[in-house]
């Protein structure tokens, strides 16, 4: 069983109605995100649109937690008050994406493995000094002929868990995100068969590492078509093949699913959240199911906001919008 602080963090990660605003983009993501509103990138920059989400009026009531990304861990709104401290007003807990992204795979053409182990334990305790309660470490299984590799599942899932056992010893809830990537023609089939062997293998390693499931909160890829395949599985295939999935690989101890949206459009996201609670409120399954959005929660407000002052409100709203509206689909009860 994990300490009572890890378990009483995970479960407010994924509290009902709530979920986790991905803002972990590194430099060089969010300055591809800042470039498409042709806004220079700097820290000060970063920095503003990073307050405009966390300044959002009433943010406390959809999202739970928020990933930060190391500069943005460092920076304040402009009163001077922490970035930690300020949502902390409004219940908002804080986490950090503590992986150095991805390289190369040696010898696996077109595969990845994720970086950051050496040196993690001091720079995790760093992070719960600054106020960080949980993190994040990104694997990611890009789809293809023959890939993933047995291999690269192995060594990434092994990362992962060495990672996630850290981040329990420094008092850290670890967000354990395998991404099976949608990006390319396969069908919902192949993907549910990627994403099976990496939770299988996955919860194989955390069982060997130690690390207590209570104390965790999983990041997975719905299981869904690839963006590009002929025919996109609907939402209610979706819902039935994610919960297939999850209820052969993930132990009930783990209080909590929460989804990244993977470069699924906006209110496909919703949509499929949805599916995902409708059908498993009818099975009464155990997990929270919620989302822990980057892409679906920020891309429409970013593109009112266009880095006017001016567009500051607008923006808010775009992104309280989006908040509610994935809040609903945590329950359920989107329509
Ligand atoms: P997306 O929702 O844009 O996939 O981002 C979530 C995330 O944190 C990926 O690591």
């Amino acid at each position: 069983m994990a300490s009572t602080e890890l378990i009483s963090i995970a479960l407010k990660m994924v509290a009902r109605k709530k979920g986790i605003l991905a803002a972990d983009e590194s430099t060089g993501t969010m300055t591809r995100r800042l470039d498409s509103i042709n806004v220079d990138s700097t820290a000060e920059t970063r920095r503003l649109w990073r307050q405009l989400l966390f300044t959002t009026p009433d943010i406390g009531d959809y999202i739970s937690g928020v990933i930060m990304y190391d500069e943005t861990i460092r920076q304040s709104d402009d009163n001077g008050l922490s970035f930690v401290e300020l949502l902390a007003d409004s219940d908002v807990l804080t986490g950090i994406k503590v992986d150095n992204s991805t390289h190369d795979l040696a010898g696996a053409p077109g595969e990845f493995i994720t970086e950051g182990l050496d040196g993690l334990r001091p720079r995790l305790a760093e992070y719960y000094k600054l106020g960080a309660r949980f993190a994040k470490w990104r694997a990611l299984l890009p789809v293809d002929d023959g890939i993933p590799s047995e291999y690269s599942i192995r060594t990434n899932m092994h990362a992962l868990g060495r990672y996630a056992a850290l981040c329990q010893e420094q008092g850290l809830v670890p967000i354990v995100e395998p991404e099976v990537l949608m990006d390319g023609t396969h069908s919902i089939d192949i993907c549910r068969s990627a994403t099976d062997r990496a939770l299988r293998v996955l919860f194989e390693e955390l069982d060997a590492q130690r690390v207590e499931l209570s104390g965790i909160v999983l990041k997975p890829n719905m299981v869904i078509s690839g963006t590009d395949a002929r025919n996109r599985a609907s939402a209610a295939e979706v819902a039935r093949q994610t919960l297939d999935c999850f209820s052969a690989n993930v132990p009930a101890e783990v209080p909590g699913i929460a989804f990244l949206s993977g470069g699924q459009g906006d209110e496909e996201a919703v949509l499929n959240l949805n599916e995902i609670n409708r059908l498993a409120n009818a099975e009464d399954l155990l997990w929270e199911l919620t989302y822990s959005y980057g892409r679906a929660l920020q891309a429409a407000p970013l593109s009112v906001w266009k880095g006017e002052p001016g567009n500051v409100i607008s923006a808010q709203s775009a992104f309280q919008r989006r908040g509610l509206d994935c809040s609903a689909a945590r329950e359920g009860a989107y329509s």
